[in-house]
């Protein structure tokens, strides 16, 4: 008996590529059915290898699934064909200061994904958590719903940057006895998905919606750095005002993001600018009903 082949999904590599290619010349799109990881595979590519020259080229690459997805801090990060969203976008990039680029990613495709209205009022369903993550607000409290991993390399005077994102259009629960999953590396609390808040979105239309304007919003960071995207930040910042624990064990009280992106925290010691991609920052407060979790 043969095993059936999954449902092709539709991307809408031409649609992007249309919208995109004026903006960045070179632009290409790309599915992989499988790999690695994303952000693994545009690293490779842009280094190249023996008879193989590094492509410096903008490259959206789509990955329907990744049999080894990165984290930051060298986590895993699972997702599940056409249950996730899972893609990197990698292009040349030379930022006087590259410092917040993962915030701006975050808040282009949160806005993408629920635009803040002046007539909305209230909180935004979806929040940011410093540096790299995005949360949803559910009934059942606060949970994952994306994840970013933002990467560099040169080469010859060029600097490369992968934008690795991971979002959860359909929650499902992770399995910790998979063989590539330690338990250790799994989140304490469970991911959230996005069609809880957008059921109509499925993972092509969430591409094609949140593509253009995140490269719209890199190059913004490229001339302008992250001081413009500081109050979009804000407007979802879930750590303001709660008392949060360093990795390093150090507490104190979220103050937001400088004009630098830098995480503010007031400590015993004073304030303090977290600014280390080494450093992992959870809340403290009892947000969600699992309280004080590593996140
Ligand atoms: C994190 O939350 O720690 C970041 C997760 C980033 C996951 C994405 S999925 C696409 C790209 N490829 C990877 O291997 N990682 C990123």
């Amino acid at each position: 008996m043969s095993i059936p082949s999954p449902t092709p999904i539709r991307w809408p590599a031409e649609a992007l590529w249309e919208a995109l290619a004026p903006s960045l010349p070179g632009f290409t799109v790309e599915v992989l059915p499988e790999i690695d990881s994303s952000n693994t595979e545009l690293m490779r590519r842009f280094r190249g290898s023996p008879g193989v020259e590094p492509r410096p080229e903008p490259l959206l690459l789509v990955a329907e699934q990744q049999t080894a997805g990165r984290g930051r801090l060298g986590r895993q990060w699972q997702s599940r064909r056409g249950d996730s969203l899972t893609f990197s976008l990698g292009l040349p990039l030379a930022p006087t200061d590259w410092s917040g680029l993962s915030l701006v990613a975050g808040v282009s495709v949160a806005d993408s994904l629920e635009p803040l209205t002046p007539s909305q009022g209230g909180k935004p369903r979806i929040g940011l958590k410093w540096p790299n993550d995005l949360w949803l607000s559910t009934p059942q409290g606060e949970r994952k719903l994306a994840g970013i991993l933002v990467e560099t390399a040169s080469w010859e005077g060029i600097r490369y940057v992968v934008i690795g994102i991971g979002i959860n259009i359909r929650a499902v629960a992770l399995d910790p006895a998979a063989p590539t999953a330690p338990a250790a590396a799994l989140p304490a609390i469970p991911p959230g998905g996005l069609q809880e808040l957008l059921p109509e979105l499925d993972a092509p239309a969430v591409l094609l919606r949140i593509i253009p304007p995140l490269v719209q919003a890199v190059q913004a960071f490229e001339r302008f750095g992250f001081a413009p995207f500081q109050a979009r930040f804000a407007a979802r910042d879930v750590l303001a005002g709660r008392a949060v624990q360093l990795s390093d064990g150090t507490t104190g009280t979220a103050h937001g993001a400088g004009e630098n992106g830098a995480l503010l925290v007031h400590t015993a010691a004073g304030m303090k600018e977290i600014t280390s991609s080494e450093v992992s920052v959870r809340p403290v407060a009892a947000h969600n009903p699992q309280g004080a979790r590593p996140c």
